[in-house]
């Protein structure tokens, strides 16, 4: 099998982008069961696309190998769009985990009614092969959110994601490998990744 090199330190991206790519037919390793330094990438473009794309050359080129690289957040309309592309550093350092910045953005939507809650969870993934190439795929999910925590699946923002149906992104399980932005982002790409595969093997 012909291998893709994981661009993520985030084990809960790690987990879903092996589930979710399970029967693809690669062979997935992140950089340190590859033994590669991949540079860090500093987030700091305004667009998931140009992080993503980042992340991916950097692991590709310390690699030789083709990279998957993703970058995410969620959109919070009442707040601007906010936390958006800084999802990861949303409240600056004073936020201790994923928890502090989920408490922080409850905060302030604090009575604001599910209307006025709209919200998306939004990734795009990058292919980026030793050659230079790059593919890229949206996926977004629309969602508001919730008023309070619920759900113990998942990670980062699932617990206060609401979905159409009730349910937060943490609640839903397996149906998450399906159903989210990643997972959408990633059956988007799935064509690139079989042509290449037939076109290595
Ligand atoms: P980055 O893509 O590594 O910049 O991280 C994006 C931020 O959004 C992190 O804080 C993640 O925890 C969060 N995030 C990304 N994907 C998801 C998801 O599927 N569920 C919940 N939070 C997510």
């Amino acid at each position: 099998m012909p291998r893709l090199l994981l661009a993520t330190g985030n084990a809960g991206k790690v987990r879903e982008i092996r589930a979710i790519l399970g029967e693809a037919g690669w062979e997935i390793v992140t950089p340190a069961e590859a033994g590669i330094f991949a540079p860090p990438v500093a987030e700091g473009a305004r667009t998931y696309s140009e992080n993503a794309i980042a992340k991916a050359v950097s692991a590709a080129r310390a690699a030789g190998l083709p990279a998957l690289a993703d970058d995410s957040g969620v959109e919070v309309d009442a707040l601007g769009g906010a936390p958006g592309v800084t999802s990861a550093r949303y409240g600056g350092p004073s936020m201790r985990d994923d928890h502090d910045r989920n408490a922080l953005i409850l905060r302030r939507l604090q009575g604001l009614p599910g209307p006025r809650r709209l919200a998306r969870f939004r990734a795009v993934v990058a292919l980026v092969l030793p050659g230079g190439r790059v593919f890229t795929r949206e996926g977004v999910v629309e969602g508001r959110i919730a008023e309070a925590p619920q759900g113990a699946n998942g990670f980062g923002y699932d617990p206060i994601f609401l979905l159409p149906d009730g349910r937060t992104m943490a609640e839903v399980g397996d149906e998450k490998l399906r159903i989210s932005h990643r997972a959408l982002a990633l059956a988007a790409l799935r064509p690139v990744l079989e042509a290449l595969k037939t076109s290595l093997t």
